[in-house]
């Protein structure tokens, strides 16, 4: 339902600003509050007085406007919405976001939002696909930027391609579903995901099979029932999920100060395979071949994150939920370490090569909780995730 939702949208400058008029209108059908922004090259595109006309109220356009400032000022304005709506997404517009600059009203918006924000990116196919771009695409991604679009077509400047602004209803569908309301709105869920890099010396670290695919599913399916999911992810071979906020780091020490730093959280899911241990004095320089002979790498062990969680006395998740991952006796082995680390559910699996599991597409998991074992047929880590998420939703009801 969008009736009654508040939208800033940021028309930046392009060609397809015209079909931001449109998108204004097709909102305002629908009973959307629009507050529009136009950039300096938007208003090359389309006037002031025709952004205004079609939302009904003012369009804001200058950093510093003091009549605007008076009345709500830049950082106020950034967060009154319930959605951030950036139409046309220029590649200058992506690369400041990506960049963080914030020269102007609608970069120092973006910037400084705390609510979340969809792009609908437009331009010349060649500034789409080139390195630049790209790479600001996969950071704002990252960053949990929703988008929508870039449609393949003709273009207005003769070439044929991706680069065609998605079209005013696909633009409304794309904020319904960004505003949906799932039995996880207004929850926090902390993701833990990947693996951990212990380590050695600056070239060398230890590792784990670890692809971080059912931790960013997990993330994924939770952020689809629109919950706020803090994701904490190791060096994974996936890339994060859109639609969350993503911290990166590399070892268990990092990870567990993410995982405080990101508390409180109505929930905690720990699917990341941290390294159970870290070498005991990591060098500074690269260890040389020698006379030394062969380096003794004397080990020790890492903090356990899911058991600091699970244990905390005061500010503990809701509901802490951990993996086991174990190659044989899965059902002892899981329910021993429940009990041990002191978690509500523990979803277990087989990660034994002969199951494929660790760095495939499929999962086969045995779900733990204080009412007992659950067996859960083979199927995607998507579905996984899914099933996970639902469950998680029902807890939290
Ligand atoms: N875990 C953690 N911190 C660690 C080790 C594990 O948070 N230092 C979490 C994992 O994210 C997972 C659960 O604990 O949710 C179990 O991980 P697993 O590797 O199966 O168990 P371990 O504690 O390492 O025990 P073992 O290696 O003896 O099976």
């Amino acid at each position: 339902m969008l009736a009654g939702k508040h939208i800033l949208l940021i028309i930046g400058g392009g060609i397809a600003a015209y079909k931001s008029l449109d998108l204004i209108r097709r909102l305002k059908e629908r009973g959307v509050r629009v507050t529009p922004v136009l950039t300096q090259a938007g208003e090359a595109f389309v006037t002031p007085l025709s952004v205004s006309a079609l939302a009904g109220v003012p369009v804001h356009q200058k950093l510093l406007d003091l009549t605007a400032e008076a009345e709500m000022g830049h950082i106020e304005l950034s967060r009154a919405a319930d959605l951030i709506v950036v139409a046309p997404a220029t590649a200058d517009l992506m690369a400041k976001m990506a960049g963080g600059l914030a020269g102007d009203l609608a970069s120092t918006l973006l910037l400084a939002t705390d609510k979340r924000v969809l792009l609908a990116p437009a331009m010349n196919v060649r500034m789409w696909t080139h390195a630049a771009t790209q790479r600001n695409l996969s950071v704002l991604k990252g960053d949990g930027i929703l988008f929508v679009g870039p449609n393949d077509g003709d273009m207005a400047c003769g070439e044929f391609g991706p680069g065609r602004m998605a079209e005013p209803l696909e633009i409304v569908a794309a904020i319904d579903a960004a505003l949906a309301d799932g039995p996880l709105r207004g929850k926090h869920v902390l993701v833990t995901s990947g693996p951990t890099h212990e380590p050695i010396d600056p070239v060398r670290y230890i590792a784990n099979r670890s692809s971080g695919a059912q931790g960013t599913a997990i993330a994924a399916a939770l952020a689809a029932l629109g919950a706020e999911v803090t994701f904490v992810t190791g060096p994974a071979d996936v890339p994060p999920p859109p639609g969350v906020r993503v911290v990166r780091v590399e070892t268990a020490q990092e990870m567990l100060e993410a995982v405080q730093a990101g508390l409180p959280a109505d929930a905690a899911v720990f699917a990341a395979a941290v390294a159970d241990w870290k070498v005991a004095q990591a060098q500074g320089h690269k260890i040389k071949k020698g006379s030394g002979g062969v380096p003794a790498l004397a080990l020790t062990e890492n903090p356990d994150i899911l058991a600091t969680v699970a244990q905390m006395k005061t500010g503990r998740p809701g509901l802490v939920v951990g993996f086991a991952a174990e190659t044989d006796d899965v059902l002892a082995h899981a329910t021993a370490k429940r009990a041990r680390k002191g978690c509500d559910w523990i979803v277990a699996n087989d990660v034994s090569p002969a199951t494929g599991i660790m760095g495939g597409a499929e999962n086969a998991v045995t779900l733990i909780t204080a009412e007992g074992a659950e067996d859960w047929p083979r199927m995607s880590k998507a579905e996984v995730a899914a099933r996970l998420a639902d469950r998680i939703a029902a807890a939290l009801g």
